[in-house]
């Protein structure tokens, strides 16, 4: 047991627990951060995705001790019902998503995407998703929100 320190989501954060334990884990169950999922556990589906120091990274495979110092944003980080981010509202507004749980992974790589391209082509889109599986299909509808969010931040300047 150790005590482990990062930041989350812009606050800094002391977690006491073995070094070795994912951080999924840890956001998920000592940090009560839920939204960002479990699914395979395998490094193979993209739905535990978070942003470490602001590059997608896949936290189901993640020892906690590897982001010791860094800053982790979760789906939490992104926006509120009240605030939703660009992203999300062009989700909501695409209806892309069925069941939702592989939305926060593909949410914040996507955000990541944006930060870095704000122009991306349905490619360049579709490439940076190439780690984020849909189960249920609804790969088309996330590239155009994904397109339609870029297009609104664009505009608005909106981060
Ligand atoms: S739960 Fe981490 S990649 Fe599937
Ligand atoms: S909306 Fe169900 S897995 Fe993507």
């Amino acid at each position: 047991m150790a005590t482990i320190s990062l930041i989350v989501n812009g606050s800094a954060v002391g977690v006491g627990a073995d070094p070795d334990t994912p951080l999924l884990d840890v956001l998920r169950n000592h940090l009560g951060l839920v939204g960002t999922k479990f699914g395979c556990g395998l490094e193979q589906c993209g739905c535990c995705m978070v942003l470490v120091d602001g590059r997608p990274e896949k936290s189901c495979g993640k020892a906690v001790s590897t982001v010791a110092g860094k800053s982790v944003m979760t789906i939490e980080g992104l926006g509120t019902p009240e605030r939703p981010h660009p992203l999300q509202q062009a989700f909501l507004d695409e209806q892309a998503g069925q069941c939702g749980y592989c939305l926060p992974g593909i949410l914040v790589t996507a955000r990541a995407l944006l930060d870095q391209n704000p122009s991306p082509s349905r490619a360049e889109i579709a490439r940076a998703l190439d780690d984020n599986i849909c189960r249920c299909g609804s790969h088309a509808r996330i590239l155009r929100a994904v397109e339609r969010a870029a297009a609104r931040m664009r505009e608005g300047g909106a981060r």
